[in-house]
């Protein structure tokens, strides 16, 4: 008798685009390997290697079930040497040295530490690491001058590396919402990113913001920013108009209108009125009076701009929110900073025109690794090119429009995948 252990194996379509990807991953620890490794690669400046273990990744993380041998990897894809034998090293021996020894190492927990503030990519930790820089005393001691986006993320940077919520997404989402409607009725605010794929935690709040009307969207933006910054909302903002050209990935003719997409990079100030705002009822120490969740908003404007000296009457509800979050197990109590009345948030906005919201919306919603693959399919197996603007067939030397994303997914053969499964 054959006493062969029966191996289940897995069939896994190549492209991340072609998978569904929930939140649900089933091997864990060898994705987290694998991605730690991936970051490495890339604050490295190895974008190829940094891929390539993205890739291998998003493979692991769409089955269905735990891996438990190395042969129910035969057949799969995105499956280089490299990831093989870290998954290997970590099935058959527990562990992987390499990913044990990058996760120490000096110079990644360094890059880790500098690129975690808001306006530092990996050049500059790089060259900041070979100054002698690893810390943030270290940095702050050194006289390195910083830019206005670098001074805001070194001063709000505990706040800016500690999880956001979906409650505390929803509430950004309220503010925005307000900012739009006054100063275009009738606009349209979707929510992008990591949360509309379902995520319950994520770096910064992504939104997407248009009109019905096609042209009615020109210059929101900046009466956007004016209104949040007149209301006190905004920490830092840096408005760019969004060029076709900066982006390699987009297709090769623009359509004139590309320069009226733009995106704010900004950081929020969220209070804890505008945070309760959102919790959920049940907890016995909602604001009796829960009109003054709105009427914050504008007692708050104008002279109130000391960040140190917030109004006696947020104090109580920061009291308030202390003991209720208590029990929903919130980290920020564990830091004294939490008992400032506020936290700074990331948010990212972006407007555009009704012609391009589908590719906008598709664009912004993520995964990077699931854009990319989106991309890459357009290019490598339909001979398109894919981009947040547009969908350009170089076959028919035309333009595909699309009013909805699962109108882009036809046309590029693709069956649709809703944004809660493009987890890759
Ligand atoms: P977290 O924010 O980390 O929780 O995850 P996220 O998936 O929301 O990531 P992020 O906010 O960084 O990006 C959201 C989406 O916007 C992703 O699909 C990115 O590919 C996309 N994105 C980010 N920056 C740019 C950009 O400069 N241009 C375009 N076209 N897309 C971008
Ligand atoms: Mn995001
Ligand atoms: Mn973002």
């Amino acid at each position: 008798q054959q006493v062969e252990a029966e191996v289940v194996t897995f069939s896994v379509p190549s492209y991340a685009c072609q998978r569904r990807t929930t939140l649900e991953n089933h091997n864990t620890v060898l994705t987290d390997a694998l991605s730690l490794l991936a970051e490495n690669a890339e604050l490295s400046d190895e974008d190829g290697r940094g891929v390539a273990f993205r890739r291998a990744a998003a493979v692991l993380r769409s089955l269905p079930e735990p891996v438990t041998d190395m042969k129910q990897l035969r057949g799969l894809p995105c499956l280089g040497d490299h990831s093989l034998r870290v998954i290997k090293d970590i099935l058959e021996d527990g562990a992987s040295r390499e990913f044990e020894s990058t996760k120490q190492s000096e110079r990644f927990k360094a890059l880790k530490v500098l690129t975690g503030i808001f306006g530092v990519g990996s050049r500059t930790a790089d060259r900041w690491i070979r100054e002698g820089i690893h810390t943030l005393q270290q940095l702050r001691d050194s006289g390195q001058s910083l830019n206005r986006a670098q001074q805001a993320g070194l001063e709000h940077y505990d706040d800016l590396n500690r999880p956001l919520t979906a409650a505390e997404a929803e509430a950004v989402g309220e503010i925005v919402e307000r900012a739009v409607v006054s100063v275009l009725p009738g606009a349209q605010i979707t929510l992008t990113g990591g949360f509309r794929r379902g995520k319950l935690t994520g770096h910064d709040v992504d939104f997407l913001i248009t009109h019905p009307d096609e042209g009615r969207e020109e210059g929101l933006m900046s009466k956007v920013v004016s209104w949040l910054e007149s209301q006190g909302f905004l920490l830092y903002q840096k408005t760019t108009r969004n060029s076709y050209l900066e982006s390699k990935d987009g297709p090769a003719r623009p359509p004139a209108n590309m320069d009226r997409f733009e995106r704010c990079f900004s950081i929020f100030k969220l209070t804890m009125e505008e945070r309760r705002g959102t919790e959920q009822p049940e907890n016995g120490e909602r604001n009796p009076n829960p009109a003054e969740d709105t009427l914050s908003v504008g007692a708050r404007s104008g002279s109130q701009t000391d960040e140190n000296t917030p109004p006696q009457s947020q104090v109580p509800a920061d009291e308030r929110r202390h003991r209720v979050s208590g029990e929903d197990g919130g980290q920020e109590e564990a830091k004294p900073a939490a008992h400032k009345p506020w936290r700074a948030v990331r948010v990212d906005l972006v407007v555009s025109p009704i012609s391009q919201f589908a590719f906008a919306l598709l664009g912004w919603t993520g995964s990077k690794l699931f854009e990319r693959e989106l991309r890459r399919w357009a290019g490598h197996e339909k001979a398109m090119s894919l981009s947040s603007h547009a969908l350009y067939d170089n076959t028919q030397s035309r333009y595909l429009r699309a009013t909805s994303e699962e109108e882009i997914f036809a046309h590029l053969g693709l069956e649709f995948i809703p944004p809660s499964e493009r987890n890759a």
